[in-house]
């Protein structure tokens, strides 16, 4: 029995000294064993199933904890009446089954329980699926039916696991002396990257608060108060496209730490994830993780999120494509791109087809114009590129990308952010396709040093790659002069980083501003004039001006880490009530429209189409006073 069944086990105990005729249980389904035969006990539970053996009925008992068999004679009139999924109380005697009825795959398979009382506690309308069954369900009914859905012993495992997870994380930032600290949900808006959810006040009339897309400026504002090391499990809002990976509403494990550098935030975390992963899996991780800079990332995966369980690195093939004699190589070098090339052995097969087909569709679709393919031979090698590799140049490729005889070499050239998604996004399918990935592994990797900015050509503006409190690594920026005219601001490193596990971006961080001087220097850069910087961002400017420390920090997000402890490649699986790919609960039928008087009373008029408008708009309410 785990240390929960028991604690579980003996306050039910307790219970049943002062009720012994209660119908309240007395042990859970997972609990009887062969020393408990000849006791009397008190069950409660679904009915899993009720088999029906000639006026002797066989009904598996279900709770969290398991599955018992009762047995239920014809003397108790309501076991014809039973049907899936009701919930009912049984007493009666525990006995030892039979050696061949003795069901091995059950913890409380030697034992049955005799039942000689029998209360319906709750009936059940027929459940659109069954909570036992293998067989696939709709994500729509799963989720409309939540309740249902958590029934189920594997989502219901799922949630146990998270509450594990999350417990023991916790009690490992607090063994080293982080402050746990609860930041609003009703506050103004902190930007991750996503749109708002707006809430509208009521005593503002015309004035909203923003729903949090992280604890960021509180968790800053806290190290100026001093409180040294912050942590939160926080609840995070972001109103975006959603993925397997993304939910509107998720939850980080998020943290703050003054007077520290990058290493410090590492150490930290490599310990809390040890610790984590060993009290609540017992799974050993190696620490320390290993660490790569963004750009080695991007020359060596082709993404920021690097998969490191395989090999299958991208080669360089720039100073052989320099000089060589295929014009389009030529120029890819000599405009500032790349040409690089992945090496695969024959002994994972690609056919002609396969690369001219398949892999050439995922190239045009990660923006290339093509794919081109060489199938590596001294002599000169087979496919489009082997007229460019006559004589030398054949020997010469082959050893500038590391091939041998006969591997199966792709290559893609142009802007180096064209090629890196190209082959990376290759690279992923290939390890897929050939199975390149030891299943149960964890391979967790720090990703350090990401672009300071990055460019929109559309607004053509400079935006934060992470977020704008992010440290740059010259305080200067590369001099006095820079401004957000300067094309140099491109090629500017942040103190930002990442923890990337199996392909997965895990988490993500920085050094933070800690001078209000600099911070105002990177809003105006990104375009946010003194006006805008005191309306949205006076109250952190301010407080940097009193004696803020160097501070660090970084936020975890605890749906997609405990997916991806459990092997789940979707983190809905790991919510209890998620959002569908359109935002919506279907199970509460939300967002909804509401009342006109509500509507009203936040001083709110929606122009909605007259299908969706509520029947008559009220006159506003007078803002109340607080
Ligand atoms: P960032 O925006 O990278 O950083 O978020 C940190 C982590 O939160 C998780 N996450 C999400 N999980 C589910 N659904 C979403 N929509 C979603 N968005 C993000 C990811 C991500 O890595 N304030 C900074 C952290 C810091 O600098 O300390 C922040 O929020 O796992």
């Amino acid at each position: 029995m785990t240390p929960t069944a028991r604690l579980v086990s003996s306050a039910l105990h307790a219970s049943a000294v002062q009720a012994t005729t209660d119908w309240r249980r007395t042990h859970t389904c997972g609990d009887l064993r062969a020393s408990h035969v000849g006791s009397t006990v008190t069950l409660n539970g679904w009915v899993a199933a009720r088999r029906d053996h000639g006026g002797i009925y066989f009904v598996d008992l279900r709770d969290r904890y398991g599955i018992t068999q009762v047995v239920l004679g014809t003397e108790l009139a309501d076991a014809v009446k039973l049907g899936p999924e009701f919930t009912i109380s049984v007493r009666g005697k525990v006995i030892a089954r039979d050696a061949a009825n003795v069901n091995p795959d059950r913890p409380t398979g030697a034992v049955e329980v005799v039942a000689d009382r029998l209360e319906i506690l709750s009936r059940s309308k027929t459940p659109p699926f069954p909570i036992d069954g293998e067989e696939e369900v709709s994500l729509e009914t799963r989720l409309k039916y939540r309740y249902l859905d958590l029934r189920r012993a594997g989502m219901r495992g799922n949630l146990v696991h998270r509450s594990r997870f999350i417990h023991a994380m916790r009690s490992a930032f607090l063994r080293q002396n982080f402050v746990e600290v609860e930041t609003p949900i009703l506050t103004k808006a902190t930007p991750e990257g996503a749109r708002d959810y707006l809430v509208p006040s009521r005593v503002h009339p015309g004035e909203f608060y923003a729903l949090p897309q992280s604890p960021q400026i509180f968790k800053q504002i806290l190290m100026v108060a001093g409180l040294d090391r912050y942590f939160q499990v926080a609840r995070c809002f972001r109103d975006e496209d959603l993925r397997a990976d993304r939910q509107p509403e998720f939850t980080q494990l998020d943290m703050e730490m003054s007077f520290v550098e990058e290493d410090d935030i590492f150490r930290t975390w490599e310990q809390v994830l040890h610790e984590t992963f060993r009290d609540a899996m017992g799974v050993e991780v190696a620490i320390p993780f290993p660490r790569m800079s963004w750009l080695d990332a991007m020359e060596r995966y082709g993404v920021d999120k690097p998969d490191v369980r395989f090999g299958l690195e991208l080669r360089d093939a720039g100073a052989w494509a320099k000089t060589c004699e295929f014009g389009l190589f030529r120029d890819a070098i000599a405009n500032g791109g790349r040409v690089k090339a992945l090496v695969v052995p024959p002994s994972h097969e690609l056919s002609r087809k396969d690369v001219e087909d398949g892999l050439t569709g995922i190239a045009k679709s990660a923006g290339a114009g093509g794919l081109a393919w060489w199938k590596a031979g001294k002599e000169g090698g087979v496919g489009p590129l082997a007229r460019f590799c006559k004589g030398e140049a054949a020997a010469a490729l082959m050893t500038a990308i590391g091939a041998n005889e006969g591997d199966m070499c792709l290559f893609a050239a142009g802007a180096r952010n064209t090629v890196w998604k190209v082959l990376g996004e290759i690279r992923n399918h290939l390890g897929k396709r050939f199975g390149l990935v030891k299943p149960g592994t964890w391979s967790f990797t720090w990703v350090t040093q990401f672009p300071m900015f990055e460019w929109d050509a559309d607004s053509k503006r400079w935006f934060s790659a992470h977020h704008p409190f992010t440290a740059p690594v010259e305080w200067d920026l590369g001099g006095a002069d820079v401004d957000a005219s300067s094309p140099k601001l491109g090629d500017l490193f942040s103190r930002a980083y990442d923890l990337v596990m199996n392909g997965w971006e895990l988490g993500s961080g920085s050094v933070r501003i800690h001078k209000s001087d600099v911070q105002q220097r990177i809003f105006t850069i990104l375009g946010i004039g003194p006006e805008e910087q005191e309306r949205k961002f006076g109250g952190l400017l301010e407080a940097l001006s009193y004696g803020a420390p160097p501070h660090a920090g970084f936020a975890i997000g605890l749906d997609r880490l405990t997916a991806l402890s459990m092997g789940l490649d979707n983190i809905r699986d790991m919510i209890a009530f998620p959002k569908t790919a359109s935002a919506t609960d279907l199970m509460c039928d939300a967002p909804s429209i509401v009342d006109p008087a509500q509507l009203a009373e936040v001083h709110i008029r929606t122009t909605l189409p007259a299908a969706k408008a509520p029947a008559t708009a009220a006159p506003a309410a007078p803002p109340k006073q607080p």
